[in-house]
């Protein structure tokens, strides 16, 4: 067994064990990718202050997010299509988010459904929903939720039209996979993979099939989001959802402070800033640069969480240290899940989790409500100094 001792050891076993067609859609950004290479790249621009001589005894990294108990802020991002990096993929990553003491979030285009993800565990999870032409579906699916008694609804902002990933487009991306003689090489060296997914029954959009009307071709994911995701989703049907769900509501997607207000206003728990990995709109600002201005509209008012670029627990305490309540690994997780199933995801939390607390340890803190900027070198112009309108 390799030695893991950091996220992109688990990327690299990924990388080797899953289909390629997957592995490029999680490591993909749209179009040139600028804005998924700075979500990373700019957390690295900005330095931690190491203090010494502090003592170091009694160091917890546990919190809460909207007012729920968590061992470390870092939550598993929805990600789309999850049962393909991995058989079972959302069970396994609930089950180990919660071994975890954290919270694991359950993209509405999951292939574990979420009555089958919630008979699988002890504990509620966080549902996101996408909002879909068909509004009945939209109805049904916040019941269910609350039939599967999730404890929260992440509802995703940025994704009415899908962003083009070029790799996708190329691969022919389906869900499930068709063998084809373009990836039929491929697969017959990912025999792990084929293996597990041979042994289940969850193959196909388990929260869609049946229940959606009018799909025309479920396999081709971006025929279906074009056909299927509601362009006119407005601040009005938010808070239509928000009435219908009646529970903790957190808006993802947010990368603008105008549209944080909107998103305060319109009654939210809690935003995420997002730009959705990177996968949306090309040439967006990085989540940690745009996570400031945001902060300073709303920050005193609501929880303002932060995903897209973790890649590490320094990561996450850059993001924590500049004012963020709460933070989701998306890829980090997949990376260990595609690697070796349930103990890769319970491994990335881990390996998170040890970089956070040493590397909070080292600047001179013991918990997480004692971070705050004052542990940040950020360089002068990070925040940017834009025209105005
Ligand atoms: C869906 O959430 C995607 O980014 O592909």
């Amino acid at each position: 067994m390799p030695v893991i001792t950091e996220i992109e050891d688990l990327k690299r076993i990924y990388k080797r064990r899953v289909p390629k067609m997957f592995f490029d859609y999680c490591e993909s950004g749209s179009w040139t990718e600028q804005t998924f290479r700075e979500n990373s790249s700019d957390f690295d621009k900005i330095y931690l202050r190491q203090r010494v001589a502090v003592d170091m005894n009694g160091r917890s990294t546990a919190t809460q997010m909207i007012g729920q108990d968590v061992s470390m802020p870092v939550a598993l991002a929805p990600v789309g299509s999850t049962g393909m990096q991995w058989a079972d993929g959302e069970i396994l990553a609930c089950q180990a988010a919660h071994e975890a003491g954290t919270q694991f979030t359950l993209s509405t285009m999951s292939v574990c459904s979420v009555e089958d993800v919630a008979a699988h565990v002890d504990k509620p999870f966080w549902f996101q929903l996408y909002v879909m032409r068909d509004w009945d579906f939209v109805v049904r699916m916040i019941e269910r939720a609350k039939e599967a008694k999730c404890s929260a609804l992440v509802l995703t902002l940025d994704l009415q039209i899908l962003g083009q990933r070029h790799k996708d487009l190329k691969n022919g991306l389906t869900v499930p996979l068709k063998p084809s003689l373009s990836n039929i090489a491929d697969l017959s060296t990912k025999w792990s993979w084929a293996a597990a997914m041979a042994k289940t029954p969850r193959k196909s959009f388990g929260n869609i099939v049946g229940h959606v009307k009018g799909v025309s071709d479920l396999s081709s994911l971006s025929v279906w989001a074009a056909e299927s995701f509601d362009p006119s989703l407005d601040w009005e049907k938010v808070r239509q959802i928000k009435d219908l769900w009646g529970g903790p509501l957190i808006l993802k997607g947010i990368i603008d402070a105008e549209d944080a207000k909107l998103a305060l206003n319109s009654g939210a728990d809690a935003i995420i800033v997002s730009n959705h990995g990177g996968r949306q709109l090309d040439g967006a600002l990085s989540s940690i640069r745009a996570l400031p201005a945001i902060l300073d509209t709303v920050g005193d008012k609501m929880e303002v969480h932060l995903d897209s670029g973790i890649r590490s627990g320094q990561d996450v305490l850059k993001a924590l240290a500049m004012g963020a309540k709460g933070t989701y690994i998306g890829r980090a997780a997949i990376y260990g899940l595609g690697a070796m199933g349930k103990k890769g995801v319970s491994t990335a939390l881990e390996v998170i989790r040890n970089e956070l607390d040493k590397s909070m340890a080292f600047c001179g803190r013991k918990t997480i409500k004692d971070l705050d900027r004052d542990i940040l070198l950020i360089p002068e112009g990070f925040e940017g100094r834009w025209q105005p309108a």
